[in-house]
């Protein structure tokens, strides 16, 4: 054989191994292109060298020389192919290059309105103070939302123009007094009727959960509610249709406004985390006698926080307690307002916008 055949058997088959290689698509074709070319027993590789016998003596050297630079070349290929199938993945078809070492893309995580977290907050505080947590209706009647509470029918609190009386109170009544002469409440029958007869009114304050609780247990009585209560307000930068509150109440033997005020200090002073001192001013509510404004020194200025006061003998008999036997002090603080204080929010309607650049900073 001519060394000049030999060479160009040789340069044939760099040709179409360069080719087979570069084009294989995945592992399993590669595999079969290497047994092709480079197999060790039939590959063409070993076929063109087997020809290097019959090149003459003084050419043997030269071929011998290309036939090596041949075998690297082919094997150069083969790894450059297998490098090039690793780093692309299985997916290359579409030649969609998809790096699995690039950093995912960021999950939009939701996270609870700053309201929820202030009620989970106050809830725990109101907890470790060893109250526990009760609920009650936001659409009540007059008794538990007035009558109960010390509210007579003339008061100016009961003006339809100052609550959310709902339409449907006759139909809602008639199907309680169904439901009332079906089950009748031997213990207090009275109320059950007055209470079926009264309208339906959005509960303006968290007071009513005061009245549920004691109409159903006996004293001693040591709860708070946290909820939402609506007036009928425009809403300004302080002012909201519906907003939320929460309400304290105690009763036991020997309940006095010293017990209120250590309370309320140590409610203030967890919710700020700092040494609050709390100021009370003479007021005036239905439900309590004496009945106090509730102040909080925040940065050395003083903050009105709440209504509270000692239970009213009133309220205690309504609901069948003892006035001779039993005391009890209740507070109703707004919770928009602590929390407003605290996170330094100068408006209110920012809690009700639902704009997620207000609602991401908590
Ligand atoms: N219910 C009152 C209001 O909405 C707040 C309040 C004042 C609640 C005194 C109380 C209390 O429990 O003792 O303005």
């Amino acid at each position: 054989m001519s060394l000049d055949s030999f060479l160009a058997e040789l340069d044939g088959l760099v040709a179409d191994a360069g080719k087979a290689f570069a084009s294989a698509a995945d592992a399993a074709a590669l595999e079969a292109a290497r047994i092709e070319f480079l197999g060790a027993a039939k590959g063409r590789l070993k076929g063109v060298q087997k020809g290097l016998g019959a090149v003459s003596k003084e050419d043997k050297p030269a071929a011998g020389k290309r036939l090596n630079e041949v075998k690297a070349q082919l094997e150069a290929d083969f790894e450059a192919a297998k490098v090039r199938l690793a780093s692309a993945g299985p997916a290359t078809k579409s030649g969609s290059q998809f790096d699995p070492t690039l950093p995912g893309k960021p999950l939009r995580v939701g996270r609870l309105h700053p309201l929820s977290q202030t009620i989970d907050e106050l809830k725990d505080i109101m907890g470790r103070l060893g109250f526990t947590v009760a609920d009650g209706p936001e659409i009540e009647d007059e008794w538990h939302n007035f009558e109960a509470l010390n509210i007579p029918a003339e008061h100016p609190a009961r003006d339809p123009l100052e609550n959310f009386y709902l339409s449907v109170a006759g139909m809602a009544s008639g199907q309680r007094k169904l439901a009332g002469s079906a089950a009748p409440s031997d213990t207090q029958p009275n109320r059950e009727a007055d209470a079926s007869r009264s309208p339906l009114l959005l509960r303006s304050q968290t007071s009513t959960v005061q009245i549920r609780v004691m109409e159903r247990q006996k004293p001693p009585v040591r709860i708070t509610s946290l909820g939402r209560v609506y007036r009928p307000d425009a809403a300004d930068a302080t002012h909201y249709p519906m907003f939320h509150q929460i309400e304290g109440l105690l009763v036991d033997r020997h309940v006095t406004m010293a017990d209120l005020k250590s309370v309320l200090r140590m409610f203030a002073t967890s919710y700020l985390g700092k040494d609050v001192h709390v100021r009370f001013r003479p007021s005036f509510f239905p439900f309590t006698e004496p009945s106090v404004e509730a102040d909080m020194q925040w940065n050395d200025r003083w903050i009105e926080f709440g209504g509270a006061g000692m239970v009213d003998p009133n309220v205690l008999s309504a609901v069948g307690y003892d006035p001779e036997a039993f005391s009890g002090f209740a507070f109703g603080l707004g919770i928009e307002r602590l929390c407003m204080r605290r996170h330094g929010i100068t408006d209110i309607r920012e809690f009700y916008k639902n704009d997620v650049r207000f609602l991401e900073q908590f």
